[in-house]
């Protein structure tokens, strides 16, 4: 009875598992978070370690207070350290008014620091000091803020790594490996993937209004012996494929096969031609499924990109925050290239590399054709 109790709080804060590495990770939240401790979660992409987060959360005091979340990687370097800290009226080009930051709004509460790994390095030594002294300056202030902050960062990255080609600090790190949240792979987790997958599928049915006719044991099968490298998230969406695009038909081993196999990066240009319907209903079917498609492909090129790190990229010169006055060009002379270019190459480069240098894979994962691809190789100078 108390065991029925502890899992359906814990499918209340989203979280489904009974295997032996799911309780071994809940054990390790349920004793960390009430204290007021840092946390570092680390585990892969699509593991779950936002839901962790939000978990150490709710079973925290400061569960009425707010979490807030910054991803550190998808702010611009240039603006990271004033959306942290805030910055006061004149700090830099455009500061027209003084603002608070992420600190001091989350007063009493949480801060959310995901993909920490991806901090700069003099953020860091900011945060270092938050962390010690739960105090900082504003960007261009001259006074110190106090807060009263629980910070929990989260990352995907092999930070001892970083540490040791010297772009993570080793005290920041340590200061924030004290406790480490481990969420397990699906890989490590493959028990899980039977409760995972119905949860989903009824989720998934009740959002669409799918009548679905269930999974054969055969399917089960099938997708423990998959390796999910998207973990928890590429599941999900590997059940949203089955359920929507075989109209709720029940999936037998076959089936399951067919969706795990498929790339998802291509708009498939042969999609049937849906029948016996409306032709406003099969033009929303095939709208759904481009946009499904592609939402899908976002999400494998995220993965890819963080699985796939050429150094070029991880040491692609940035500015220094406190130099960026708006020009993209700091003391140092390095230049911030956020050009559609610029990034347009990036992606052609980790596609590349994820594809060990084949041609062809590279296109049809990028959804170009050959001919393109060669162009713009030679147009980028990536031969
Ligand atoms: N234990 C779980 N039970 C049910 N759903 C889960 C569980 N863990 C994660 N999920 C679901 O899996 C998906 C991915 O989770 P989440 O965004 O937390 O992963 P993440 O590790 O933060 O990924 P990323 O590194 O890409 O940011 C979400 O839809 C989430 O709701
Ligand atoms: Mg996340």
């Amino acid at each position: 009875m108390a065991d029925a109790n502890k899992t359906s709080n814990l499918e209340s804060f989203g979280l489904i598992g009974d295997s032996e590495a799911f309780h071994q990770m809940m054990e390790s939240i349920r004793q960390v978070a009430p204290t007021q401790i840092t946390v570092l979660i680390q585990g892969e992409s699509g593991t779950g370690k936002e839901v962790v987060a939000r978990t150490l959360h709710k079973l925290s005091q400061r569960n009425s207070k707010p979490l807030l979340t910054v991803n550190c990687g998808a702010i611009p370097e240039g603006i990271l350290e004033s959306e942290l800290f805030g910055h006061e009226k004149g700090a830099f080009t455009g500061a027209v008014d003084s603002r608070k930051g992420y600190f001091e709004l989350a007063h009493e509460g949480t801060l959310f620091l995901d993909e920490i790994g991806e901090m700069p390095l003099n953020t860091q030594v900011k945060l270092l000091r938050v962390l010690e002294e739960q105090d900082f300056m504003r960007v261009g202030g001259n006074q110190m803020v106090k807060v009263d902050v629980r910070v929990i960062a989260a990352t995907n990255r092999d930070l001892e790594g970083a540490v040791n080609r010297g772009e993570f600090r080793k005290d920041l790190f340590y200061r924030l490996n004290a406790v480490r949240i481990h969420v397990p792979s699906l890989r490590e987790r493959k028990s899980d993937i039977r409760d995972l997958t119905l949860h989903f599928a009824d989720e998934i049915c009740r959002i669409n209004h799918i009548q679905f006719h269930g999974f054969t044991r055969e399917a089960f099968s099938a997708m423990e012996d998959y390796d999910w490298p998207g973990n928890i998230r590429e599941l999900r969406n590997v059940v949203e494929r089955i359920l929507i695009l075989e109209k709720g038909e029940k999936a037998d081993g076959a089936m399951v096969q067919r969706h795990l196999k498929r790339i998802g990066f291509v708009v498939d240009p042969a999609l049937p031609m849906i029948i016996n319907k409306s032709s406003d209903q099969s033009e929303r079917e095939l709208i759904y499924r481009a946009l499904l498609d592609i939402r899908i492909a976002l999400e494998d090129l995220k993965t890819l990109m963080i699985s796939y790190r050429p150094r070029q990229i991880e040491q692609y010169p940035v500015a220094h925050p406190a130099d960026h006055d708006g020009t993209g060009i700091n003391t140092n002379q390095e230049v911030v290239d956020f050009t559609i270019k610029n990034i347009e190459k990036r992606t052609i480069q980790s596609a590349l590399l994820a594809h060990k240098g084949n041609k062809r894979k590279t296109a049809k994962a990028l959804g170009i054709g050959e001919r393109t691809l060669y162009r713009k190789l030679k147009e980028y100078d990536l031969e």
